[in-house]
């Protein structure tokens, strides 16, 4: 969700009025994508690398994530969305989690599309934390090396048991994927656009998709049409 601060900067506003506008949209899309029919949306909402900003936006940041996790849960109960996180969370201050907590049990139980906040996130990290998680295993026993295979690896992310993204979306611009779900994207589609994160409407997520849709997808392989021919 790239561009708070750059949209901002446009409307002469402050960086934090980017950031609630960016929330502000997050509503709107899931309320969207849910119509849509998508399983799992999911947003990369603070990276491990963001602790670097100024500490006045990260604490602004944190406000907003625990006003959004309260704000939030009338619409994924009525929506029967399930809010979920990835990332590692024990660095999330704790009065933004115990409200995430709660809106996480709270939806548990609901079986439409999943929401999933990627919060102090880095993709190398959570590969160490799961080779951790493994080494442990083996340690214990419970594991043999043999075992491990690229199915069982994915299990110890902390995106366990999801198929693997179709489409990654990035705003703003920017041609980077930032440590982003870098072993779930193998065979993602990748989507840039210029628009920043705020202006990132419904048409643009149509958009996207209506460019995924025209993507042949091969995993490795050869085309259909070629095998046909
Ligand atoms: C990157 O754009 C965006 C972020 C680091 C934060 C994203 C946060 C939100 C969308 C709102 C808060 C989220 C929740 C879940 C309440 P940027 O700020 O770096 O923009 P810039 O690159 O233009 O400066």
């Amino acid at each position: 969700m790239d561009g708070n601060g750059r949209w901002a900067k446009a409307q002469r506003k402050l960086r934090i009025q980017g950031h609630r506008e960016g929330a502000k949209n997050i509503r709107t899309l899931t309320t969207f994508a849910s119509d849509l029919g998508i399983e799992i949306l999911t947003l990369y909402a603070f990276s491990k690398e963001n602790w670097s900003r100024p500490k006045a936006e990260v604490d602004l940041l944190m406000k907003l994530l625990k006003l959004y996790a309260i704000r939030e849960r009338g619409l994924f109960m009525k929506n029967n969305v399930q809010m979920k996180v990835i990332g590692d969370l024990s660095q999330i201050p704790a009065f933004a989690r115990k409200e995430l907590d709660r809106t996480i049990e709270l939806t548990s139980k609901n079986t439409g599309m999943i929401l999933q906040l990627a919060l102090n996130y880095g993709s190398r990290d959570e590969m160490v934390r799961a080779t951790k998680k493994i080494a442990a295993e083996v340690a214990a026993g419970r594991l043999k090396p043999e075992e491990i295979d690229e199915n069982r690896f994915a299990d110890f992310l902390d995106t366990a048991h999801q198929p693997d993204p179709d489409l990654l979306i990035r705003t703003s611009g920017e041609l980077r994927i930032s440590n982003y779900l870098l072993w779930q994207c193998a065979y993602a589609e990748f989507y840039f656009t210029e628009k920043f994160w705020p202006e990132f409407t419904e048409k643009e997520l149509m958009k996207a998709i209506e460019a995924y849709q025209k993507r042949e997808r091969r995993f490795g392989g050869i085309s259909s049409r070629k095998t046909m021919a």
